[in-house]
């Protein structure tokens, strides 16, 4: 039996995962790590703390499994994308903490580089428009606001890299030879990477004034790109594979065909789609991105909606509301009554991301009548995770022009049923949950055991899907048509809210 083992590095915590060649899962062992919250709309994560917890998981996963590392065919990585730091290469210490995908302390550098540019001026080359969300307003930030970065930057002695090129330069040594690299499909996100020629881009980089000399080499997503340092917990394990969380997700759902479409439900909710061999540029507020590529071969692209808020919105009912003890009573509560009871709402906590892109708006509930209880807040709290999934489905359906017969789901939130059921409801769809719902961790080792032979190939991967339970739609299609009348009302309450 064949092993490979995939290091999932997400938004609130970090996992180290051992499957086997069937694609069943071994051993596992997950730590969450801390949210720095230092001003309203602001989120960093500290460098040192999400190594430091990736060596823990790799360790305690190892130890729970009845294989050791040297058993391990391959590594591969997944991570939150678009996260950004810098560290000094003499050191191996970052200059700052990273700034996360979904801080927004750089909506005004994105709004006057739209003022500037225009919001679209590099959508036809990096498939995304002008937003706090991707990494290069983040570099920016830090290039204004660390003393002395800049120089740094240029001279080469400080590295620019998201979460991969972080963790893969301290699994390969660190300031003792750790290699900087960044997979194509995490450069995709920067803003940075041309979509065409795969290449960072210099017109971009003279525009953003950001030095080429700190950017890392862009590598496929499937390729041994080194062996772990020696006298690490990989020591001597050939790391094979990178994607980002999103496009791991894609590719352990076996998406592999054009026109396939998958919805993780994590932080955020992600749905990609994947396009095939050529781009589809999007009218409709979607994001253009790398679906991934295997070495050599031909790259893959999708189209990807992305939503700020969505499992986040139940820890925020746990953690700061206190309306539930975790996160299952949000089902246990919701089901308690028959409907929404006339309240909706928009959990735009950071504006709201695709398909409307709208910085100024913040969340809001509405509709609200004495009536309303605790439970209608849970409810309408789970409806708006899949009111949100259907904006960006109807906008894929008319970029692609490919109607949407099944949905493949994955991430926390499927094991909530209600959900499940009321997100087939309102796209009036079918979705598919499988059995081995870590489709993220699962992505980055199928990446990586391809490129070392674990497996002969898609095909092969693709027979190890399998469907755990599905639900239909029920909905009437009146009633269907009344709730997304009143989620859109809704939803055009919480714009212009700031500025
Ligand atoms: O684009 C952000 C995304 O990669 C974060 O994913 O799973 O950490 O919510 P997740």
């Amino acid at each position: 039996m064949k092993y490979v083992g995939a290091i999932d590095q997400g938004t609130s915590s970090t996992r180290f995962m051992i499957f086997n060649e069937s694609g069943d899962i071994v051993a596992v062992n997950q730590k969450e790590h801390k949210q720095y919250y230092p001003q309203p709309g602001w989120v960093e994560h500290d460098p040192m703390e999400i190594w430091s917890c990736t060596c823990d998981v790799i360790s305690a996963c190892l130890k729970s499994s009845p294989i050791s590392a040297s058993d391990l065919s391959a590594v591969g990585i997944t991570n939150q994308r678009e996260t950004t730091l810098v560290w000094n290469a003499e050191t191996g210490e970052p200059y700052y903490n990273a700034i996360v995908w979904n801080d927004t302390r750089t909506a005004p550098i994105a709004k006057s580089m739209e003022g500037k540019y225009g919001p679209d001026r590099f959508r036809a080359k990096t498939g995304l428009p002008l937003a706090s969300y991707f990494s290069a307003t983040k570099l920016s930030w830090l290039i204004d606001n660390v003393k002395g970065l800049k120089e740094d930057l240029k001279s080469g002695k400080a590295k620019f890299g998201t979460i991969d090129s972080w963790l893969m330069y301290n699994l390969t040594g660190g300031v003792n030879g750790g290699i900087h690299i960044t997979s194509v499909c995490n450069a995709s996100r920067t803003l940075l990477m041309n979509l065409g020629t795969l290449k960072w881009d210099d017109e971009i980089l003279k525009a953003l004034d950001i030095p080429k000399e700190c950017l890392p080499k862009i590598v496929s997503n499937s390729e041994v790109y080194a062996n772990g340092a020696k006298g690490g917990y990989l020591d001597g394990v050939p790391l094979a594979g990178i994607l980002g969380d999103q496009q791991a997700a894609m590719f352990g759902q076996t998406c592999y065909a054009a026109g396939e479409v998958k919805s993780t439900y994590g932080t955020g909710n992600f749905v990609l789609m994947n396009t095939g061999k050529s781009q589809c540029p999007s009218t409709n507020g979607l994001l253009t991105t790398i679906g991934y590529k295997l070495g050599d071969e031909e790259v893959v692209y999708a189209l990807e909606g992305a939503v700020a808020y969505c499992g986040s919105v139940i820890q925020w009912l746990r953690d700061n509301l206190k309306i539930i003890q975790d996160a299952p009573q949000s089902q246990t509560f919701a089901e308690k009554v028959d409907d929404n009871g006339g309240m909706y709402f928009v959990p735009a906590f950071a504006g709201l991301f695709a398909p409307r892109w709208r910085a100024d708006a913040r969340g809001c509930f509405v509709g609200m009548t004495a009536y309303n209880t605790r439970d209608h807040v849970c409810r309408a709290a789970l409806e708006a995770a899949a009111y949100q999934c259907k904006e960006v489905v109807d906008a894929m359906i008319k970029d692609s022009g490919v109607n949407l017969t099944a949905m493949k789901v994955d991430g926390g939130m499927t094991a909530n049923t209600l959900l499940m059921q009321f997100q087939a409801d309102i796209l009036d769809c079918p979705v598919y949950r499988p059995v081995i719902p870590e489709t993220t961790a699962l992505g980055a080792a199928y990446a990586a055991g391809l490129a070392v032979g674990v497996w002969s190939g898609l095909d092969e991967i693709k027979k190890q899907w399998q469907c755990d339970e599905q639900w239909e739609s029920k909905m009437e299609t009146s009633v269907r048509e009344k709730y997304w009348m009143e989620w859109n009302r809704a939803v055009s309450k919480s714009l212009g809210w700031v500025d």
